[in-house]
């Protein structure tokens, strides 16, 4: 019994040793130490031992026993801590590898151009609205005073939703206007920029969508001195100081008078360049006193009421701003391009 004893001792401490899995461990646990394991086995024949010899094997039976266990505690440790180490080194972070820079975009060229016409404008207490660019012909048309026959409604020119060309995408933000009148308390004081469509072809001057910037002012006693004064405080604001304007008489269906307005040129200071087409001057934004039948189709009596408003093209302003010759540049979007402002 004695050299079973050490046998089983023996061969345990081997197996425990090779032992790889905690499933193996379990195993080589109920083996040895279970209800039918082999202590087990050598305790239930102690009964057939001489009287004497008793206490000194069952002695030497829980001592084999206390081993296998300390052993197998011992392992089944062991073989935590080596799990979990793989484990940590299987989810390390190297703080230390130096990090991918992210890519920081910034505003488009023409978005820091408006960004500017924004501030200048809200600095003289306008508000910025906001519009559909699926409009009414009716607002886009009718209300600004282009009745049926005019030009700008022929199909040609405008992008329609239906036969009867009631809904279109609007071809200038000045409905903008007609949605201010209908909208907004007197006095109004507004710039809405936004996207307009035109069936134009693609050229370094066209496309078929551009953005445009309406302003527009309400007030008692308004007058056209007032426009003048306004859109030269933004000009001088935007191009410097003591840039000179002209304006130049023109028609527009929606302002009686109606005029456009020219900057005298950056590059050549008037003398005439090719930036200016030899002209001096370079073509700025339509503008004028808001017509007296406008004002009377929203309700706003023009004998108290008079207004102005203008309109631009955001675009150009920006190309003209960042000097950039080609229109298609500011909606082809390549970074190489963007980069540079
Ligand atoms: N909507 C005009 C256009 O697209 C521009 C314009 C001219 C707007 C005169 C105005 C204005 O508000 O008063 O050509």
């Amino acid at each position: 019994m004695r050299e079973q004893l050490a046998r089983i001792r023996e061969e345990a401490m081997a197996k425990l040793n090779e032992a790889s899995s905690s499933a193996e461990l379990e195993e080589l646990r109920v083996k040895y130490l279970g209800k039918k394991g082999e202590i087990t086995a050598i305790l239930k024949q102690m009964g057939g031992l001489p009287a004497e010899e008793r206490p000194k094997m069952g002695q030497l039976a829980n001592e084999v026993r206390a081993v296998i266990e300390e052993k197998l505690t011992a392992a089944k440790r062991e073989m935590e801590e080596k799990a979990l180490d793989l484990r940590l080194r299987a989810e390390a972070l190297d703080v230390t590898v130096p990090g991918k820079a992210p890519k920081m975009g910034h505003r488009h060229p023409m978005y820091i151009a408006l960004d500017e016409m924004k501030e200048i404008f809200i600095g003289m207490g306008f508000t910025v609205l906001d519009g559909p660019e699926v409009e009414l012909a009716e607002l886009n048309f009718d209300r600004l005073n282009a009745d049926e026959g005019h030009p700008s409604r022929d199909w040609s020119d405008t992008f329609y939703f239906d036969e009867q060309s009631r809904v279109m995408l609007r071809s200038q933000t000045s409905p903008m206007q007609v949605r201010a009148m209908d909208s907004m308390e007197l006095p109004i004081r507004i710039i809405a920029p936004g996207r307009v469509y035109r069936k134009d072809e693609v050229d370094a001057t066209h496309s078929p969508m551009f953005h445009q910037v309406e302003g527009m002012v309400i007030d008692k006693g308004v007058t056209m001195a007032d426009l003048k004064g306004t859109l030269n405080t933004a000009v001088q604001q935007l191009y410097g100081e003591g840039t000179k304007t002209r304006f130049r008489p023109h028609h527009f269906p929606f302002t009686e008078p109606s005029c456009e307005m020219d900057v005298q040129c950056h590059k050549c200071g008037g003398v005439g360049c090719p930036t200016c087409k030899g002209e001096g001057w370079i073509e700025l934004l339509g503008a004028g006193m808001i017509h007296p039948h406008v004002l009377e189709m929203a309700g706003i009596d023009p004998n108290v009421w008079s207004g102005w408003a203008f309109g631009f093209g955001l675009e150009r302003l920006a190309m003209r701003r960042f000097k950039i010759d080609d229109l298609r540049l500011i909606f082809e979007n390549d970074v190489r391009f963007l980069e540079q402002f």
